[in-house]
């Protein structure tokens, strides 16, 4: 056997497992969690309508750019562009950032679905009236939050040193399935309660004069966060893919799968919370609220549903943080030459100590703020409001502007092997209408929304990269 240096790429060990493991990436707490109260904040039919608009016209588009880019060199995200263009490294190291600070918080969120199994069996339901004073005093204590969030991270590294095809394509083979199915069902639970109709009216006729400048960043940002897009995720993922993949329908059966289950979680949760005479404007804590409130109804056998559903959303939490970490892990092997081991070990043990500062921030280091926000909305704002997007306006300038037209159609299409109609309207896309739509809402945006020292610190952060990028 010829003895090389280099290790031989991982990949996948079938199509199905590919899909069904970019699909656990894109699916998580930003479908069950984020989506159904951010759509409660930015005022129901009108936030999703503008979030559709943009997953179809941007998501799937950038979905497929970055399958494309991965699978062409064969490299995680900053490797992939330093690979083509050095002068672009910081746009995929900016990727890993993002990654790194999204898993600054989202272990805090995934350690509360966890808790939540377990106290599903220990009395939550008990008591309807006091369940949401319950999930306050829960998140601001300093101890029993972070022990939940560190068993939900070590969770996440054992998965990830085990490597790619043996650990993370068997964990979204087996619970993306049950996680549909339980979907539906406590949908439809939520649709036949009393006074449910208000829900579905105010999900599903929009009312426009609800719409600001902040409505359209916040429906772009949870559009990339959702989607796992802007931060290399997908780069990553379609770097581990085989040459023979089509990846438009690919990229096209991932993004219905994700939009599918949020308007999902959506349908189970809004009209119960109407249902309920709660304000829609719940915030964070929406899901773990109204949930617990309808399985409470259900008598004895709620008590199942709720351990059941939080084992789902726990999962769907897995793997997709999974995939966050595995984007720091890549980095750290591919540009770093580290062993996975340590490179896992190094990477996680960062985001337990951010993710303990986050989950504090919730209630002992309230008053410690940095530019105006709690550790928590730091990391949280920085990345959905400004990374995610910027990364994603970074990745389509890229291919519509550095990189051959025949190169990107000759991957594409697996060499014209794969026909793809439209490659001449998604290439117009990417090039031209996604930068000049991102920009517009981004500054629109950024304008309409406070933390703006926040904002300028992110894209003071984005041009220090760029400057120094052929040094990362
Ligand atoms: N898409 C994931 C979710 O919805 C979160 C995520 C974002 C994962 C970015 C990877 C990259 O929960």
């Amino acid at each position: 056997m010829e003895k090389s240096s280099s290790r031989k790429r991982e990949s996948w060990g079938s199509r199905f497992g590919f899909i069904m493991a970019a699909a656990g990436s894109a699916v998580g707490l930003g479908n069950i969690w984020r989506f159904p109260y951010l759509t409660g904040e930015n005022g129901g039919g009108a936030f999703i309508f503008i979030y559709l608009i943009f997953v179809i016209v941007i998501g799937l588009s950038i979905m497929l750019a970055e399958f494309t880019l991965g699978r062409r060199t064969k490299l995680a995200a900053a490797g992939a562009y330093k690979n083509m263009d050095k002068r672009w490294t910081f746009a995929g190291v900016l990727g890993v950032l993002s990654s790194f600070m999204i898993m600054g918080f989202y272990p805090v969120v995934g350690g509360w679905a966890t808790a939540y199994i377990f106290k599903s069996f220990t009395g939550l339901l008990s008591n309807p009236a006091a369940i949401g004073d319950a999930f306050g005093a829960f998140i601001s204590n300093p101890i029993e939050p972070v022990i939940w969030m560190v068993i939900y991270l070590a969770t996440n590294i054992l998965i990830v040193v085990k490597g790619v095809a043996s650990g993370i394509e068997k964990a979204g083979k087996i619970l993306m399935p049950v996680l549909l199915v339980l979907m539906i069902l406590i949908g439809l639970r939520s649709v036949t309660l009393e006074g449910a109709g208000a829900g579905l009216k105010f999900m599903f006729m929009p009312d426009w004069s609800k719409v600001q400048g902040s409505t359209f960043l916040a429906a772009l940002g949870q559009a990339f966060f959702s989607l796992s897009l802007g931060m290399g995720a997908m780069i990553t993922y379609g770097s581990y893919l085989d040459k023979k993949e089509n990846l438009p329908s690919s990229a096209l059966t991932v993004t219905i799968l994700d939009t599918s289950v949020a308007i999902l979680a959506g349908i189970a949760i809004i009209p119960a919370l109407f249902a309920f005479g709660m304000e829609p404007n719940q915030g964070p804590g929406l899901v773990f609220i109204v949930l617990p409130q309808l399985f409470a109804q259900l008598g004895g056998i709620g008590v199942i549903f709720s351990a059941i559903f939080f084992i789902a959303l726990m999962i769907a939490a897995l793997t997709s943080s999974v995939s966050l970490l595995e984007v720091v892990v890549a980095y750290l092997m591919d540009q770093k030459g580290m062993a996975r081991k340590k490179a896992v070990s190094l990477a996680g043990g960062s985001m337990i100590i951010t993710s303990l500062l986050s989950s504090l921030s919730m209630g002992v280091m309230s008053g410690f703020t940095v530019l105006g926000v709690g550790v928590f909305d730091f990391f949280d704002i920085l990345t959905d409001k400004i990374f995610l997007a910027i990364g994603g306006m970074l990745i389509c300038i890229f291919i519509g502007w550095f990189v051959k037209k025949e190169d990107i159609k000759n991957e594409l299409t697996n060499g014209g092997a794969t026909k793809f109609a439209l490659f001449d309207v998604w290439y117009n896309i990417v090039k031209y209408i996604i930068p000049i739509a991102i920009a517009f809402v981004a500054v629109f945006g950024i304008l309409s929304i406070p933390f703006k020292g926040l904002m300028l610190f992110g894209l003071a952060v984005i041009v220090v990269l760029a400057i120094f990028s052929k040094k990362l």
